[in-house]
């Protein structure tokens, strides 16, 4: 058993990361079973589902989209609020009858809740009919795990990692259109309130060939878009030598001539000059960033360990939108953090009335174990940080609803990349700058961008016509 600890998983060790090439076993050890894999959180999540899915089905599994029907139940697993904790042990009940009704099903737990010591205990002492956790490190082992596994629960957790494994590009992605691209794994930025430093690692850098190489291949296998994937990707290059920082790897990938090219997440901190300048030159680079103001308060700002102020994030701010033709911008904020008072919190009202967000991503602030926030003292009652989440909202959508008015009646670029729940005669699909439209068409125009007129807009998405 190799079990998760928190405190080895802080340490950063020196040494220069290991570049591992290695081809997934394939074989028919499971040909016949299925498999239902669960996904939870962000979009690293989903990207690392596609890779389990590509690992299990070279050993035979075939995907099923129902745990009633699985011989392997996967949950890949999300820890960056306790909410994320509720959803998988509320499914880990049901899980429990299932393999009540068959005891030939094997259930494992991934992703990030796997490297926290408290779940792995609590799954210890109380889900222990659970198969398999395998942590965050390490999933590309799965398939040795699988056919070596043991009887009763297996846990195979690294807490530090040093590596990075190439497993190649060639898998099956959820999408034919639009594709995720790790470009790094990690994040050493230790925000005080954030898990992922602890379960996902130091930052690790993928070497700039085998990124390109992976969107060349994308492209041309018909791909129109990519979206480069990282904690902090401004940070992209750093832990490289000799090879391209953030601004010339965008350029490079927006040069391979892929149509859209997008990017998450970057924080304001190292945001540099030389990436908007990038931004504003390609047409093929997406005017959509994603730019997480957590709070509008000095103080609170301090004690998240942010690195910037509000002024330094305005400025920021500001010559993103004066550089960037029609730029949407996004951002994420944390209410209810320690202490954070009346003043802190109309301080982040202020902000968002400056920078009037396309849309904001908002949370009330959730205590992590092993992080620096979480043995602060908070005196905040529940009820007010709810009230303030509600009032912010308010905010919130009043803006994304008023930016999106702007479009009625215009003509804007769509990439359809599938069926609208809105009707049989609608595919939907997203602007250059990120907004999501329901265009009426022929369903044979998926996978294309196409100019849209649009005739409605509402606070969440837009309708349009072909
Ligand atoms: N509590 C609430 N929200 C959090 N986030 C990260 N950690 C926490 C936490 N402990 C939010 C941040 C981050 C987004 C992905 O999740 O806003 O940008
Ligand atoms: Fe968490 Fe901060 Fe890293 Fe984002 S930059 S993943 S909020 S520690």
């Amino acid at each position: 058993m190799n079990l998760p600890d928190m405190k080895s998983a802080k340490m950063r060790n020196k040494e220069s990361v290991e570049f591992i090439y290695e081809n997934p076993i394939v074989n028919n050890s499971f040909s016949g079973q299925k498999y239902y894999i669960r996904t939870y959180g962000c979009q690293m999540n989903v990207h690392d589902s596609e890779e389990i899915s590509c690992l299990l089905e070279n050993i035979g599994f075939e995907r099923v989209e129902s745990e009633v029907d699985a011989d392997l139940v996967i949950l890949n697993t999300c820890a960056i609020r306790e909410n994320a904790h509720d959803h998988v042990f509320g499914f880990l009940g049901r899980l429990k009858h299932l393999k009540k009704e068959n005891p030939n099903l094997k259930i494992i737990i991934c992703g990030c809740m796997a490297q926290e010591r408290s779940v792995v205990d609590e799954i210890m002492s109380r889900h222990k009919y659970i198969d398999l956790i395998v942590g965050t490190h390490n999933i590309h082992e799965l398939p040795n795990y699988l056919m070596n596994l043991n009887e009763g629960l297996n846990i195979e957790v690294k807490s530090n990692e040093n590596n990075i494994y190439e497993i190649g590009n060639n898998f099956r992605r959820d999408s034919n259109i639009t594709a995720w691209v790790n470009i790094m794994y990690g994040c050493d930025k230790f925000c005080t309130y954030c898990i992922v430093p602890y379960t996902r690692g130091k930052e690790r850098s993928r070497k700039s060939k085998d990124i390109l190489r992976e969107v060349e291949c994308l492209k041309a296998q018909g791909y129109k878009e990519v979206t480069l994937l990282g904690q902090n990707v401004n940070a992209y290059g750093n832990d490289l030598e000799d090879d391209l920082n953030f601004a010339e790897l965008l350029e490079s990938v927006a040069k391979t001539g892929i149509e859209r090219v997008r990017f998450v997440t970057s924080h304001p901190w190292n945001f540099t000059d030389e990436m908007i300048d990038i931004i504003a030159k390609y047409d093929n680079i997406m005017p959509y960033i994603h730019l997480p103001l957590q709070s509008g308060s000095d103080q609170i700002l301090k004690l998240m360990g942010r690195r910037y102020t509000r002024e330094e994030y305005k400025e920021l701010y500001d010559k993103i939108k004066s550089k960037v033709k029609n730029v949407a911008i996004t951002t994420d904020i944390i209410v209810g953090f320690p202490n954070e008072t009346d003043e802190d919190f109309e301080a982040t009202l202020e902000m968002v009335n400056y920078c009037k967000y396309d849309g904001a991503y908002t949370f009330i602030y959730s205590p992590r174990e092993g992080t620096p926030a979480a043995k602060m003292e908070d005196k905040i009652p529940r009820e007010v940080k709810e009230n303030r989440l509600q009032r912010l909202n308010e905010i919130v959508n009043k803006y994304s609803n008023m930016n999106n008015q702007k479009y009625l009646n215009k003509t804007v670029k769509v990439l359809l990349v599938g069926p609208s729940e809105k009707g049989e005669d609608k595919l939907y699909g997203y602007t250059e700058t990120m907004k999501l439209v329901n265009v009426k068409c022929d369903p044979s125009l998926v996978g294309n961008i196409v100019d849209v007129e649009i005739t409605d807009a509402k606070s969440f998405s837009l309708d349009g016509e072909v």
